[in-house]
């Protein structure tokens, strides 16, 4: 009888410790994911139309970029508000892609790169909006937060194709 009370505690406490050590392993998992900031690449999961798409994005993306940057430093208010409004429009993807294309585009990524998307381009109206009201403070601001929003994401998606950012 007491044995088995004692068996019965032990499974129980032994119970209690495979699932707490469960628990602190994916939550240990989950910090290091976090920390390394690496999450899975997305290109190699589209659809090649959809990733193609998606790098003439980027490289028309970067190159407003610099466009903004060469604008900003000469205190030219209207190429910023252009070329920061057509980053938010989405030259390429809004353009070009299908009703199908986009679902594709959504199931192959997970939630939170959409939500990183999206606060991407809300900076970039912001951006421009800035640019609209002449104000200079606020555009070298929106323009730090836009590049570091590159940088992030790539950090965290795009590690197949800037493999520099893994030894972060
Ligand atoms: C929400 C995520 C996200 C944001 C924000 C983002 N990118 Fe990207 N970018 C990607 C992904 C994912 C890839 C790699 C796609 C692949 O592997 O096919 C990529 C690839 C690129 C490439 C490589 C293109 C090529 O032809 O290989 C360039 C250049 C680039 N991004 C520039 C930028 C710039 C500049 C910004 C900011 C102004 C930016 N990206 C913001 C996700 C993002």
């Amino acid at each position: 009888m007491l044995c088995d009370g004692i068996e019965r505690r032990r499974d129980i406490e032994m119970g209690i410790f495979r699932s707490t050590a469960g628990t602190l392993l994916a939550l240990a998992l989950a910090v290091a994911a976090a920390h390394a900031g690496a999450a899975e690449p997305v290109g190699p999961k589209l659809p090649p139309k959809v990733r193609g798409l998606l790098l003439q994005e980027m490289n028309a993306v970067l190159a407003a970029s610099h466009e903004i940057q060469d604008a900003i430093i000469q205190g030219q208010d209207g190429v910023v508000a252009e070329k920061a409004q057509a980053i938010y429009d989405s030259f390429i993807l809004d353009q070009q892609m299908t009703d199908e294309d986009r679902q594709a585009l959504r199931a192959a990524v997970p939630e939170a790169f959409v939500k990183r998307d999206q606060a991407f381009h809300e900076l970039t109206g912001r951006l421009a909006q800035a640019a609209r009201d002449g104000d200079g403070a606020r555009q070298r601001e929106l323009f730090g937060d836009m590049i570091e929003a590159c940088a992030a994401c790539h950090a965290r998606y795009a590690t197949n194709r800037f493999p520099a950012f893994t030894a972060e």
